[in-house]
């Protein structure tokens, strides 16, 4: 039996968002970075998709997040759209796409909509990024704000630390909070925030927060898909389940299909093609090579 529960049968939105928060019924979040993975997490009737700047890193094998294009991002997010129907879409604005100028910023999380098929943007930043989220929803792009552990600035924080843990840390934090909803978000994530806190924030706010390592007080979780499945290894940060070990299922599998080639068990005679006999003589004699059949 299906262990899968719940399914959407209709298109989730922001509306839909909104509803959940009122109903205390948790939003869930994935990131997908390619049709098959979205097509995963529709069927499992998860609510929204990030295509997270994660990407770059369990996707393309590079360090950190911040080297990622808005073009890199807008090829996997055509991909993720491809793929899922119900789930509401967001599309991470990468590094620099959004810090330069408003107009830049619109330009950009417009991409996401008219080229990438997603229907929000999510960046990263706190109150400094107030007038710059105002500016992108004025452009009528619902935008998801991002505080706490924010991996665009890594450098900056000094590495994967958990933010808003002294009382100065986490008023900062509330203040980004309260700012982010007032210039027009829909929703925030908040990242590696200890769990009173971000519980805290989660009540003061009247739009949904989306937790990863901020503990279960606040509206919905968010997790990257290939933490959540075992098929990352570089970085296992504290906060994530693994709901599956699919790295050891994929490599077993592999390694399976390399012994069947090496041992002529594979391909089988159900993987291959037949000839009429007939054909294959007349061929045969075609290339004058009669009686060196099998
Ligand atoms: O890039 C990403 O996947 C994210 C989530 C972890 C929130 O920003």
């Amino acid at each position: 039996m299906s262990k899968v529960t719940a399914v959407n049968k209709s298109k989730v939105t922001v509306q839909t968002w909104r509803s959940r928060k009122q109903r205390g019924m948790p939003i869930t979040v994935m990131t997908a970075y390619d049709y098959t993975s979205a097509r995963f997490v529709e069927k499992a009737g998860l609510d929204a998709i990030l295509v997270g700047d994660s990407l770059n890193m369990v996707m393309l094998g590079r360090e950190q997040t911040n080297s990622i294009s808005m073009d890199e991002m807008i090829h996997h997010c055509k991909a993720v759209a491809r793929g899922a129907r119900l789930p509401f879409l967001i599309g991470d604005m990468p590094f620099l796409s959004f810090q330069i100028s408003r107009k830049e910023a619109i330009r950009n999380a417009g991409r996401f909509l008219q080229e990438g098929g997603m229907e929000a943007v999510k960046l990263e930043g706190g109150v400094e990024m107030a007038p710059t989220i105002r500016a992108v929803v004025a452009a009528g792009i619902p935008v998801m704000g991002h505080i706490g552990l924010t991996p665009q600035s890594l450098s900056q924080l000094g590495g994967y630390r958990v933010q808003g843990k002294t009382a100065v840390a986490a008023q900062k934090l509330l203040a980004d909070a309260l700012a982010l909803q007032e210039a027009g978000c829909f929703s925030m994530v908040l990242e590696s925030v200890p769990e009173p806190v971000a519980t805290y924030i989660s009540q003061q706010l009247e739009i949904p927060t989306i937790g990863i390592g901020a503990g279960k007080g606040c509206d919905g979780q968010v997790l990257v898909f290939h933490d959540a499945l075992g098929m990352f290894d570089d970085i296992l940060p504290r906060f994530v389940r693994r709901y599956a070990n699919l790295s050891d299922t994929i490599v077993e599998a592999i390694a399976t299909y390399r012994d069947e080639v090496r041992a002529g068990e594979f391909p089988a005679e159900e993987h291959t093609y037949p000839m009429e006999e007939g054909e294959w003589l007349a061929f045969l004699a075609a290339v004058g090579a009669v009686g060196e059949t099998e």
